[in-house]
């Protein structure tokens, strides 16, 4: 783990870098406007903890109302659970003994749940419940259209519920229903339209369930993108948003309606000027390893005539028009992730800043966890 770049206190301007900063007041502003909404329609909020890896920021949702943290990994559960967090849905297909032992641990001091495609990985699950002498709650994954993991809607879900129920150590807590590849269609229209397949898929397939004699209380899925939908689908009671808490540059492009919540952008990388050879290319000290460049390349904030052009390992190079003012070795510049979580991977700090301060200094904690 890397020294922290600023500590409580420091200017600004004196934060080392790069750094990976958080404007406080706009993600304190994003945290409350998710709140209100999804407490507003009476349904629970469950973040997704993979956007921002932070102990720090999951405590945050909590205190807001949300009813627990969404993982990706159990590694990422683990370092939630162990900083104290206590209900975790790890939003993944767990394989393995290693994994699932490690699953049940946590179990003994929290609420764990975790998703299930496929009625020949529910034994291993069993096994690992009862050798920790826990229960784990489980969910069963449709594929509502994203096309990555989730058994088909309707009877092949109702079989693998029937397997879940019948195993001893497991619960059924409920479907999961995320579709991934709708978040970052442009346009509303698009979204509306994406959601609304999803929302039919998950009330026919939390009927057949229910027809079996099995309860289905849970419905749970969407994201930065969508959740508006779901929200007021009737059919799902759980969202799991993550992005929403920090922005990035994808989540920028999305085509807003009228009615649709903007979240701000409050998530940076500050990095610094170390060259200026010609008045057209000044050159960054944030390159490849500084962001993740699966979404294209960073947005320069509030800084009209420069745009980050090329990067490589270690460099960032910055275009500069002619009439746009040339920077100076040691200027700061924000720059705005195109992808918010991957970056996010690449830090052990978080800085808070709030105006010209300093004010806390978050570990990554989850960073790397990888399995
Ligand atoms: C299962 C699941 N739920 C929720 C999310 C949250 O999505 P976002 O960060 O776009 O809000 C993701 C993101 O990939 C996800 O994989």
């Amino acid at each position: 783990m890397q020294a922290p770049p600023a500590r409580p206190g420091d200017a600004v301007g004196d934060i080392d870098t790069p750094a990976l900063v958080v404007d406080l007041d706009a993600f304190e502003r994003n945290l409350d406007l998710m709140a209100n909404a999804a407490r507003g329609a009476g349904v629970a909020l469950r973040p997704h903890g993979k956007a921002h890896k932070c102990p720090e920021i999951a405590q945050a949702q909590l205190e807001r109302g949300a009813v627990g943290i969404c993982c990706q990994k159990v590694g990422e559960a683990e370092a939630f659970v162990a900083a104290g967090i206590r209900d975790v849905l790890v939003t993944n297909e767990i394989i393995g003994g290693a994994k699932l032992a490690r699953l049940a641990a946590m179990a003994k001091t929290a609420t764990v749940a975790v998703l299930v495609d496929d009625v020949a990985a529910i034994p291993g699950i069993g096994v690992a419940a009862r050798a920790a002498g826990v229960n784990i709650a489980v969910l069963v994954e449709i594929n509502v259209g994203a096309n990555r993991c989730g058994v088909a809607p309707g009877a092949p879900a109702v079989a693998v519920a029937q397997a879940i129920v019948r195993t001893p150590g497991l619960s059924l807590r409920g479907i999961h229903a995320y579709h991934g590849a709708a978040q970052h269609l442009r346009t509303p229209e698009e979204r509306r339209a994406a959601i609304a397949r999803a929302v039919s898929l998950a009330h026919e397939t939390k009927a057949a369930i229910e027809a079996a004699g099995i309860p289905c209380p849970t419905v749970t899925g969407a994201g930065t993108g969508t959740w508006q939908h779901e929200r007021d689908s009737g059919v799902y009671t759980e969202l799991q948003p993550g992005s929403y808490v920090f922005m990035d540059a994808d989540y920028q492009k999305n085509a807003l309606a009228p009615d649709q919540h903007h979240f701000e952008q409050s998530l940076f990388v500050v990095a610094a000027v170390m060259s200026a050879p010609v008045r057209e290319r000044a050159i960054v000290d944030a390159g490849l390893k500084a962001f993740a460049f699966d979404s294209g390349p960073p947005l320069v904030y509030g800084a009209h005539g420069w745009a980050y052009v090329k990067a490589s390992d270690e460099h960032g190079v910055i275009a500069v028009e002619p009439d746009a003012p040339p920077p100076r070795l040691g200027d700061r510049l924000w720059l705005v992730p195109g992808h918010c979580d991957p970056t996010v991977n690449l830090y052990d700090w978080i800085v808070g800043v709030r105006g010209a301060r300093v004010e806390c200094l978050w570990p990554v904690a989850a960073r790397g966890a990888l399995g």
